[in-house]
């Protein structure tokens, strides 16, 4: 058993940042289910973006994520993402972190899509997220400490009044561990690995999110997920990112006869929002061709995107030839567990931060490069609080482990649950899929539930009762939302509907029920 102040899960943008800004005296563990260096946050590769050029001001800024996200947003909590955010980059490089620069030394800000004007800040041309994690990583003082390789399995929470006390851990050979301390921070990212195709990282399975609503925590928005138009597509499988600052840079989605899809599609063609992008090339697809990313017009491609090419490179793709094959994919989680302005839940001690969470700053589309962004400015934020507040390591008595939900080991088979997620809950949906596959994982549910304590469990058998949960959640919120907004179509309800606009679908396990309900106001009261 082990103690500390602030025990962050995950070691993404947003931990990292939280763990740079707490106060020097506390004792602050990290705790990350692969290396510190691997995460959703490490493969960025577009950039952070930021209102800080002279042709810019933050109220652009504001509106241009208004409008990507179509409405959906936390206004006041977008504003303190794009007003602080300026604030924390502009301290950011000037504290060190290495940025791409012109010839003349002036900032080089790229272009993506549904920005109005160049204000991606990026590093190593398309590394940012890679340098940003170093960077995070090198400053990090002596009270914060990183525990590799072991993933957290379920929160602890006390008998009497269900506070959060502590986490429970496996390592690699199944091995079970227990921490504690007063301040628990879900930074575990969104649910990317619930699609057969994705941009994510393999270890993203919605663990928070699951954790935190078998806790009793509030889970908002799961029905808006963001498809990235460009992974790379070979042999029938996505392999990685094509970042969107490839056609900010001038690259043009065509056919294998040298059609452009976007054309006529959009005024803003190429950067058009993700998901009518995603939309085109999945019709595309569907009439039965290939879609590439004709990158043959970019001067210096290899060095302005050297992640990308040597991506290509070990896939055999050759950037000489000038088209790069792509297939969309899921990206970002836009929902998640339903946090106030500094990151706290309805649990006292459970706190959330980055796509775990759900701050409202991202409405039902979020904009490019505002991803790294959040981790930021919600990193930030949190540790500030934090830092304002006693802390009491008191050992509070734990609800015993064989009082936690009892699982199957392997409750879905989790390719076909992949398979599954993508034609039913991917960019196109539509009413009667949408119910077949909740059919599927319900009956699942019956079949298999109830067996073993999750303790005994492998850390597999948990990623999937994870992802069969949320899976679940996300299903039962895309059939609710009768409209299409932001990351979705849906065939059946084209419109954006003006009833639907800021209604949030609301889950809650009460008394052992999942209970969903309908919500305009969402507010968490602070526990100070
Ligand atoms: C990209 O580089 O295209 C992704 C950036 C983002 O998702 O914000």
């Amino acid at each position: 058993m082990r103690k500390a102040d602030v025990i962050i899960v995950g070691s993404g943008i947003a931990a990292l940042q939280l763990a740079n800004t707490l106060n020097n005296q506390l004792h602050v563990i990290i705790i990350t289910k692969s290396n510190k260096e691997s995460s959703n946050s490490s493969m960025a590769q577009g950039g952070i973006s930021a209102a800080i050029s002279p042709q810019d001001h933050i109220m652009k800024h504001y509106q241009d994520t208004l409008e990507a996200g179509r409405w959906h947003h936390n206004e006041k909590e977008v504003h303190r993402l794009v007003k602080e955010g300026k604030e924390i980059v502009e301290d950011i490089i000037q504290k060190g972190l290495p940025v791409d620069r012109t010839e003349s030394g002036e900032l080089s800000l790229g272009m993506e899509g549904a920005h109005s004007v160049e204000r991606i800040v990026h590093s190593g041309g398309d590394a940012t997220g890679r340098f940003v994690i170093q960077h995070l990583l090198k400053t990090l003082p002596s009270n914060v400490e990183i525990i590799e390789n072991e993933t957290v399995i379920s929160l602890l929470q006390e008998q009497k009044s269900d506070r959060c006390i502590g986490v429970v851990t496996k390592n690699k050979r199944d091995r079970t561990m227990n921490y504690f301390a007063p301040n628990i921070v879900l930074a575990t990212g969104g649910a990317g690995r619930f699609y057969s195709f994705t941009s994510n990282h393999h270890t993203i399975s919605g663990d928070g999110l699951a954790m935190a609503y078998l806790a009793g925590a509030q889970l908002t928005d799961l029905e808006f997920v963001q498809f990235h138009p460009t992974l790379l597509f070979v042999n029938g499988e996505t392999k990685g990112l094509v970042s969107e600052a490839v056609r900010g840079a001038g690259g043009i989605l065509t056919n294998q006869f040298g059609q452009k899809i976007m054309r006529h599609k959009h005024p803003m063609k190429d950067l058009a929002p993700r998901h009518i992008v995603a939309h085109e090339i999945f019709k595309e697809r569907a009439k039965g061709n290939d879609v590439y990313l004709d990158i043959s017009s970019i001067v210096d491609f290899t060095k302005k995107f050297p992640t990308i090419t040597k991506m290509c490179e070990e896939q055999g793709i050759s950037i000489k030839d000038g088209l790069i094959p792509v297939a969309p994919g899921s990206h970002f989680l836009m929902g998640g567990v339903v946090v106030n302005s500094v990151g706290e839940t309805c649990i006292q001690g459970l706190y959330a931060i980055g796509e775990v969470a759900c701050t409202g700053v991202h409405g039902s589309n979020r904009l490019a490069s505002n991803s790294l962004l959040e981790g930021l400015v919600y990193g930030k934020r949190l540790g500030n609080y934090l830092n304002e507040r006693e802390h009491h390591r008191t050992f509070l008595i734990p609800k015993k482990l064989k009082d936690l939900p009892a699982i199957a080991d392997y409750p879905i088979n989790q390719h076909e649950f992949r398979l599954n997620m993508m034609k039913a809950v991917g960019v196109i949906r539509e009413k009667d899929r949408l119910i077949t596959h909740l059919n599927w994982l319900n009956d699942i549910n019956r079949e298999s539930l109830g067996k073993v304590s999750i303790e005994e469990k492998t850390v597999e058998g948990i990623h999937s009762y994870f992802m069969w949960i949320i899976g679940k959640l996300m299903t039962e919120s895309a059939l609710l939302r009768s409209e299409s907004r932001g990351g979705h179509i849906r065939l059946d309800h084209p419109d954006e509907k003006k009833s639907w606009c800021q209604k949030r679908i609301v889950h809650r396990k009460v008394n052992g029920e999942m209970k969903v309900t309908f919500d305009e106001q969402l507010k968490i009261k602070s526990h100070a």
